[in-house]
């Protein structure tokens, strides 16, 4: 089995586009199988930089991309980063993209609920990227939502759009806004369903078939485990699962497709967004790791929230989603701190634990409990072999592996889509 699935295993932003860009080149297809343009996933080849949300990042290299049924798809959002990607020379046509024709709509009254219902959560707010996620999904478990088959079929969308609009009319009313306006949501609808509609087809079948001729699969997940509606710090979440398991019911393949699962995993913590975060460093140290990391979010240019790296939530991601090996990245935004803390353990209430619990109000309630490491002055910045490592980078690498139970298959050093170390091959499996 020579496929392998990509997943997040802390908040999201670890590195994941460069991570699939990389091993596109060896893939038959990459495919995304859940999220949606909340996604922001940065490519650097040579000087061009990519920022992808919604293509899947084995477009780059020309590899057959497919976006899976577990996606939320905004027909909007994808025209215009279509658009943006073909500005920059990249082919997006229908032989090297392809759409699952059962993924769910975005819709504008998706969005504006999502803007509506975090204004009026003031404080309480999840700090959402404001793309329509969490009400697209609600709409497709309410089963209630427009697919992108139904814009084949818009002169029998009646029905569906009754029940549609009669939950959010209900919804705006509350927020005192007007009843969605139906002709006009029809007529967007029209107007996109062309753009849409040549890149649909059953994504399952396509897989079945390469599949059959032998094809490697790249599995590209958005967002990260801790951010997974399950298992995630509930309920500053995502609305969807995360978590590897999702490949099978996101694409349409069996649960044994997943093949080799690389987490990927940042050699500190950030997090976008509100919700727990133990290691959180709001002070100098968390402003220089967002400085040297230029942590400010993809979609939403937010500023990323830093700190230490934390053994405690990854070990947990990596059993979550059965995780094979890690590919570290940013080990370079680590260079030149004179000693570098990483959390082993949790305390609450006077006992020491090892593991996040399950509620909101003790993950806000947990303390780190760090053990510190000697840093490293040398620099790691671009760095392709094992021996290029400075001795005390090579111990950190091999702590984390040793506190997560789970070994480093690569080690990222810059955003350049070859500056990274290979250890283990992952197609090789
Ligand atoms: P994703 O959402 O997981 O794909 O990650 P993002 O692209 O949102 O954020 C990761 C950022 O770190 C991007 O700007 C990447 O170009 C950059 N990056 C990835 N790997 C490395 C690395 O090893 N070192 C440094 N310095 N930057 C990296
Ligand atoms: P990538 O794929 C980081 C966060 C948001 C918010 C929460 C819910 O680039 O790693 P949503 O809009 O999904 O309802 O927001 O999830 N979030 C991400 N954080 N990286 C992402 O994607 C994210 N996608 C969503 O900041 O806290
Ligand atoms: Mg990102």
């Amino acid at each position: 089995m020579a496929n392998v699935t990509v997943i997040g295993a802390q908040w999201g932003d670890e590195g994941k586009g460069k991570i699939v860009d990389w091993l596109a080149s060896r893939a038959d297809v990459v495919v995304r199988f859940q999220g949606g343009h909340n996604a922001g996933h940065t490519l650097v080849v040579g000087d061009t930089t990519y920022k992808l949300s919604l293509l899947p990042s084995g477009i780059v290299t020309g590899t057959l991309s497919l976006i899976g049924n577990g996606v939320v798809l905004d027909p909007w959002a994808l025209k215009a980063e279509i658009e943006r990607l073909e500005g920059q020379g990249v082919s997006i046509e229908a032989e090297n993209f392809g759409i699952a024709d059962n993924c769910p709509l975005i819709l504008p009254l998706h969005r504006d609920l999502d803007g509506l219902r975090e204004s009026a959560a003031g404080k309480g707010k999840i700090g959402t990227t404001g793309r329509g996620i969490g009400p697209a999904y609600e709409d497709k478990v309410g089963r209630r939502a427009i697919r992108v088959c139904d814009l084949a079929h818009l002169d029998e969308l009646e029905p569906q759009l009754d029940r549609l609009c009669a939950h959010h009319d209900a919804l705006r009313a509350g927020f005192g806004e007007p009843p969605v306006d139906r002709a006009a949501l029809l007529a967007e609808l029209r107007e996109i369903a062309p753009f849409v509609l040549q890149f649909a087809q059953p994504v399952w079948k396509r897989l079945r078939d390469v599949r059959k001729e032998g094809a490697k699969i790249l599995f590209e997940g958005a967002q990260g485990v801790l951010l997974d509606v399950d298992h995630g710090t509930y309920p500053f979440v995502t609305s969807s699962n995360t978590v590897s398991g999702t490949v099978a019911s996101g694409s349409g393949l069996g649960p044994n497709s997943a093949g080799f699962v690389l987490g990927i995993v940042k050699a500190y913590t950030t997090r976008v967004g509100s919700g727990p975060f133990p290691t959180e460093l709001e002070d100098e140290t968390g402003e220089t790791l967002g400085r040297k990391g230029h942590e400010f979010g993809t979609v939403t240019s937010r500023k990323r929230r830093c700190g230490w790296f934390d053994a405690v939530l990854v070990r947990q991601s990596c059993a979550i989603s059965g995780v094979t090996g890690i590919a570290l990245t940013k080990l370079d935004v680590l260079d030149g701190f004179e000693t570098i803390r990483i959390c082993t353990g949790y305390r609450l209430d006077g006992e020491v634990i090892d593991y996040l619990p399950s509620h909101a109000a003790e993950q806000a309630r947990v303390e780190p409990v760090y053990e510190e490491i000697e840093g490293w002055s040398e620099t790691t910045a671009g760095a392709r072999s094992w021996a290029e490592l400075p001795a005390q980078a090579i111990k950190y690498i091999r702590r984390i592996e040793e506190l997560i139970e789970c070994p480093v298959a690569s080690v990222s050093t810059s955003p350049e889509r070859d500056d990274t170390i290979l250890v283990r091959d992952p197609f090789a499996d």
